[in-house]
């Protein structure tokens, strides 16, 4: 019989379900992660696929080839029903543009066979507890309503999650990778927008990249491009309130937008003040006829002038769900037809330039 320590224990591990249909590679892999997780095996898709609706299961290892159905395949249909569930694709050399694409739809990361013990451990446990941090603010998001409710409650609400998340931090157990972040602001961010919907994270992450290279141009001291990065990256804020539901929409309208509900947010978990502005103004145009207030030409402010354009430049060629990307110079045509419109023209032929001399891989 098992101790009753021992059984706490594994109560307390996360649970990973290998899937393979080689014994070779699955017995390499339980041997590596036995120790810091409950381990499931399954050796074809829907064995997997019926393992994973009978069991919690936190990590999936997922080769590429399985004798049912393919491993992309599988993985779609699981971010499809247990979006919340992280899946790592185990791959051969030959087929590593496959695996990138598999990151595309929302696998966490990928294993090149043969496996390195110590980089398997690791991308595992980084992703196991990521899984944590996120599943912990998705029960938080979802069971406090006072986050989306008036102050002063609202305030000591956002509070009390900053708190709960930085013990985690501190914890060990959820400590975050190096290579995640400097700085605890954006990490938090980033994570409520992952913990809504992954898209939206990486909506955020592109429009920072867009909003920093502009800055960049323009020679802004560095403590305004930082403030533009974290910005930029939290614009959607007011968007984690729809947790729960995949976010399809494109943003370049006013569906589901509450740039003030976002700014209250922001505001709460202590972004600095022009930050929050752009939050709250990114839905703007030049013309005056944005909202919420429409602000016309240099009333808005620049930070936020900025990201209206770059989050604009994202939706149209970022490949999202629900999306229709179109090349970069189409999009840059589209962005050019709204100066003195939607946009500053100072920016979009800033921006423009800019893009044409280091246009991003699509
Ligand atoms: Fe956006």
């Amino acid at each position: 019989m098992t101790p009753p320590s021992a059984q706490a224990a594994a109560e307390q591990k996360p649970t990973v379900l290998i899937v393979d249909d080689e014994p070779a590679p699955r017995a390499a892999l339980t041997q590596i992660l036995k120790q810091d997780f409950n381990i499931l095996t399954a050796d074809n898709g829907s064995t997997a696929l019926a393992v994973i609706n009978d069991h919690g299961v936190d990590l999936i290892t997922l080769d590429l080839k399985l004798p049912d159905q393919s491993g992309s395949d599988v993985l779609k249909e699981i971010k499809r029903t247990h979006r919340e569930i992280e899946v790592i694709m185990v791959t051969a050399y030959g087929t590593l543009q496959s695996a990138m694409d598999c990151v595309r739809h929302g696998a966490a990361g990928f294993l090149l066979k043969p496996f390195n013990a110590s980089e398997l451990l690791s991308i595992s446990l980084q992703t196991s507890q990521k899984k944590q941090r996120l599943d912990r603010l998705r029960a938080v998001l979802a069971g406090n309503g006072a986050l989306w409710g008036p102050e002063p409650a609202c305030t000591s609400a956002w509070q009390d999650l900053m708190a709960d998340y930085a013990a985690q931090m501190k914890g060990g157990l959820l400590e975050v990778s190096s290579r995640e972040t400097t700085s605890p602001l954006v990490q938090l961010v980033s994570d409520l927008l992952e913990a809504t919907d992954r898209h939206l994270a990486n909506h955020g992450n592109r429009v920072s990249f867009y909003a920093t290279l502009v800055a960049n141009k323009l020679e802004l001291p560095l403590a305004e491009q930082q403030i533009l990065a974290l910005g930029a990256l939290a614009h959607d804020l007011d968007l984690i309130r729809a947790t729960g539901r995949p976010i399809l929409q494109r943003d370049d309208d006013r569906t589901g937008h509450r740039p003030d509900l976002g700014a209250r947010i922001g505001r709460a978990i202590g972004l600095p003040a022009e930050a929050v502005q752009i939050i709250a103004l990114h839905h703007e145009r030049w013309d005056g006829t944005g909202y919420p207030f429409a602000l016309k030409e240099e009333r808005i402010p620049l930070l936020a002038r900025i990201v209206a354009l770059a989050q604009s430049f994202d939706n149209l060629t970022a490949d999202k769900p629900g999306a229709n990307p179109v090349p970069i110079a189409k999009a840059l045509e589209q962005i050019e037809r709204q100066s003195g419109t939607a946009f500053d023209p100072s920016l979009v032929d800033l921006f423009s330039r800019t893009m044409r001399e280091q246009p991003p891989q699509q």
